[in-house]
């Protein structure tokens, strides 16, 4: 359970979306944002595509279809969170552009955030072995092998994760947070 006094009266929700390949960092720098979020005594909730296809969007595959279906799963629950004023972690390959754009459409309060590294880093990186099954053929539609990544055309945030250490991306992004208002400015960086 929380400590309630450490509860910050939240006056408003709102959805951040990172996007990115596998492997380019999006569960790592949701968790150290959350965490810091937490001690700051924010409510969160974390929706991440590997935890998400295990129960809300349970059965989906990886066509341009299901991988749309998930995405939408996944921003109607944001949206119901953030109205009751929840900072929404989002993390989802989410490589379809139209798709994005509709959810930032339909949820009021949308943050995208692009956690960037190439292709060949998330392949040397390569943390859940997926690269080499998909360059083996033992996985069809990879996204960025045979299936296609569609780069945000203008994030609020761009994380550059072979550049960035995790600290300064999630810094990056709780920054954001705090000149669109939805958090309270601290003085000091990470
Ligand atoms: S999304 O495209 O629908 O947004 P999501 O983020 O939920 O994808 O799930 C991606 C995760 O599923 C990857 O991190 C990886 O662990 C796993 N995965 C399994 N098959 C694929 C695939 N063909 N393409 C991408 N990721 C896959």
């Amino acid at each position: 359970m929380y400590d309630k006094s450490r509860m910050r009266q939240q006056e408003c929700g709102v959805t951040v979306w990172f996007t990115g390949l596998s492997g380019a960092g999006k569960t790592t720098i949701c968790q150290f944002v959350e965490k810091e979020l937490r001690i700051q005594g924010y409510r969160v909730e974390v929706l991440d595509g590997d935890a998400v296809r295990q129960n809300l969007c349970k059965g989906l595959g990886f066509s341009k279809e299901d991988r749309v279906e998930n995405i939408r799963r996944i921003g109607f629950v944001a949206q119901l969170l953030a109205r009751n004023n929840v900072i929404v972690l989002v993390s989802a390959i989410s490589p379809y552009r139209q798709i994005r754009e509709e959810v930032r459409q339909i949820t009021p309060f949308f943050i995208e955030v692009y956690v960037n590294a190439s292709l060949e880093v998330c392949e040397q990186r390569d943390v859940k072995g997926l690269y080499k099954k998909a360059r083996a053929g033992e996985i069809k539609h990879f996204t960025g092998i045979d299936d296609p990544y569609e780069i945000p055309l203008c994030p609020e945030v761009e994380c550059k994760t072979n550049e960035e250490s995790v600290a300064q991306s999630a810094t990056k992004v709780l920054k954001k947070l705090e000149e669109l208002g939805y958090i309270v400015a601290r003085m000091n960086d990470l």
